[in-house]
């Protein structure tokens, strides 16, 4: 198995930074190793985004399943025009390509298949106390643990390419925990022990692949039910905040097959969402 870069992908990409990789090869080659077809996976001190990378090197043609990930990311990029922050030592940002013959519409329930495979992958890895808030993001006890950034870009051949972002917590240093107590968490256990770098992004490409396969292959209508068992807002009364700003409420019940969010309001009426942020509705508000 090669999870090295390939001499052909210098030729490809003559002005990126060098690869160097970070992580413990040992680690990944082992998560890897189960995989029909391994991704190459291309590792980088620093860049500005994974994202925009593999957005900009799309067009010269990308092995399928490419891993970028980079230790550090000045410019990361968040849903919403939103920065991601990260850290060198403590976060993994990466960056994976796929390409679907899928309509944009049926790719809205992407992320949610990835927000998913990452958390089988997290629960895989014994961190079970991971769930999932609509539309991508990853929590654990309340607090942002990892995110997702979907950009996709149609192809010459009518395919759309899918630059599939994923920002993860895993070991945040003190002075981060500090700032951002209150809104993130990491994967740390009580003795303060988080998994290797190396074995997460295996695992989460090991688990990711074969789940993009299938999403491929049959939408994300058969991944809704199990998506929101693990929906931390499922049952509860939830605000949206849509683009514009204004506002919707009601009862989070369930998903649309293509990935929309089904809020029922205290009327007992029904209504289909495809954007927007969530949060818990308090009590008398
Ligand atoms: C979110 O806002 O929740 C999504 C965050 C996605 C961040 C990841 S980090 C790797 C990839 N490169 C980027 O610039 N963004 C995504």
């Amino acid at each position: 198995m090669n999870v090295r870069p390939t001499s052909l992908l210098p030729a490809l990409f003559p002005t990126i930074v060098p690869p160097e990789p970070f992580l413990d090869e040992a680690d990944l080659q082992r998560e890897l190793g189960t995989l029909p077809a391994a991704p190459v996976v291309w590792q980088v001190r620093s860049l500005d985004s994974t994202n925009r990378c593999l957005l900009e090197w799309a067009p010269q043609g990308l092995p399928r399943y490419f891993c970028l990930a980079a230790r550090q990311q000045t410019a990361g990029r968040g849903r919403q025009g939103r920065a991601w922050v990260s850290d060198p030592e403590g976060s993994l940002t990466f960056s994976l390509w796929s390409v679907f013959d899928r309509s944009l519409q049926e790719l809205s329930g992407l992320p949610l298949v990835v927000s998913l495979g990452v958390l089988e992958a997290l629960h895989s890895l014994g961190i079970t106390t991971v769930g999932v808030k609509w539309p991508n993001d990853l929590w654990r006890e309340g607090r942002k643990v990892a995110g997702v950034l979907v950009e996709t870009t149609r192809l010459s051949s009518g395919q759309v390419g899918a630059v599939i972002g994923i920002g993860l917590n895993v070991a945040l240093p003190p002075a981060v925990q500090e700032a951002f107590s209150l809104s993130l968490n990491d994967l740390r256990d009580e003795a303060g022990q988080a998994p290797a770098r190396g074995t997460v992004l295996g695992r989460l490409l090991n688990t990711l692949i074969p789940l993009l396969e299938s999403f491929a292959q049959s939408g994300f209508s058969p991944f809704a039910e199990t998506w929101m068992t693990h929906c931390v807002h499922r049952n509860r009364s939830v605000t949206l905040r849509h683009p514009d700003q204004t506002l919707s409420q009601g009862e989070c019940i369930g998903l649309s097959p293509l990935g929309g969010l089904i809020l029922r309001n205290p009327a007992g009426d029904s209504q289909t969402y495809h954007g927007g942020e969530l949060s818990l509705r308090w009590e008398g508000t």
